[in-house]
């Protein structure tokens, strides 16, 4: 199955990567979000996204002229009624997330996959929220941030998602040009299952002053070739976000390994939440990481 007609709710910063990529893979897309203030935030950080790859070269006007057709902007549910598939990317609230997906299951056709984005909810909770003839197309899709540039997605099956469902999402994922892995319905999923720990791990050491924060970093980054050392990746997910998902992980499996050190949730409670605040583990000037800050 090719997707001709994809819908988005929630044009942040997921929805608005997710709606990038699919616009950009010839889909017609329908971005749902909030108001209009908010539409045109999110519809305006694609744009400049395709401004920013025209002045590079890495597309032409022509490219962009049909980008921007493919892309629609829609403050109601109604206009998602003729999408073959709908992935919700709104805050991670599942007393938002379920009634949501009511008013989805409502609107669409018959034959047309739910999704969400979820990164720490399981995606079966959503059940509730669907007539029972949907479950079988109701599935997660789990991109990674920033979504343009990063390639992978994982497709994230409940007990009751159908086979043809999973054939159809992979399928997707190819027409964006990204790799498909398929994870079971269980909290982090497979990639957040091994990386979380890694990161509460690295927050340990510097809480025990293993060594300073720059040296864990450059350990990790020189002896293990990883792209970022797993405190400046803390800083760069957000220390408020690792937080929420630790505790996730570790109400669902009760190891300790998953439970947030007493140095996150302090910096969390001073609001040094990472580079969104200009403050983590370093200090930010914007995209810029600065000097590791004292603790
Ligand atoms: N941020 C990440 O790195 C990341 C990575 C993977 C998955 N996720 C998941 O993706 C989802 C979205 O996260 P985000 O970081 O993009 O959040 P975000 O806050 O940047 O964006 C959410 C958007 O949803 C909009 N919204 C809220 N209610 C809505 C409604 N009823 N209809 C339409 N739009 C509505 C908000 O106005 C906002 O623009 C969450 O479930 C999150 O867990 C996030």
């Amino acid at each position: 199955m090719v997707v001709q007609r994809i819908g988005i709710v929630g044009c942040g910063l997921m929805g608005s990567g997710i709606a990038q990529c699919a616009a950009e893979a010839g889909c017609q897309v329908v971005v749902k979000e909030a108001d209009e203030a908010l539409l045109a935030k999110g519809l305006n950080r694609i744009h400049a996204a395709w401004d920013r790859s025209v002045a590079k070269g890495k597309a032409t006007e022509e490219q962009r002229g049909t980008w921007l057709q493919n892309l629609h902007g829609t403050l109601v549910f109604a206009d998602l009624a003729e999408c073959e598939l709908v992935v919700e990317a709104i805050p991670e609230r599942l007393d938002l997330k379920l009634p949501t997906f009511t008013e989805l299951d409502r609107v669409l056709g018959p034959a047309a996959i739910l999704c969400t984005n979820t990164s720490s909810l399981s995606v079966a909770q959503l059940s509730p929220a669907l007539a029972p003839a949907r479950l079988p197309r109701l599935a997660g899709l789990h991109f990674f941030n920033p979504v343009p540039m990063m390639p992978l997605v994982e497709v994230v099956r409940t007990l009751a998602t159908s086979e043809d469902t999973l054939t159809a999402l992979r399928a997707f994922v190819q027409q964006l040009g990204k790799t498909a892995v398929m994870a079971p319905d269980a909290p982090g999923f497979i990639v957040n299952r091994l990386l979380v720990p890694y990161l509460l791990d690295a927050v340990r050491c510097a809480e025990q002053r293993l060594s300073t924060v720059e040296d864990i970093d450059t350990g990790m980054k020189l002896g293990c070739g990883h792209p970022m050392g797993p405190l400046h990746l803390s800083d760069f997910i957000g220390l408020d976000t690792m937080q929420s998902v630790a505790e996730v992980m570790f109400e669902a499996f009760g190891e300790p390994r998953f439970k947030a050190p007493a140095l996150l949730r302090q910096l969390v409670a001073a609001g040094r939440l990472g580079r969104k605040t200009g403050s983590g583990f370093y200090r930010w000037e914007g995209e810029k990481r600065m000097e590791a800050l004292p603790m």
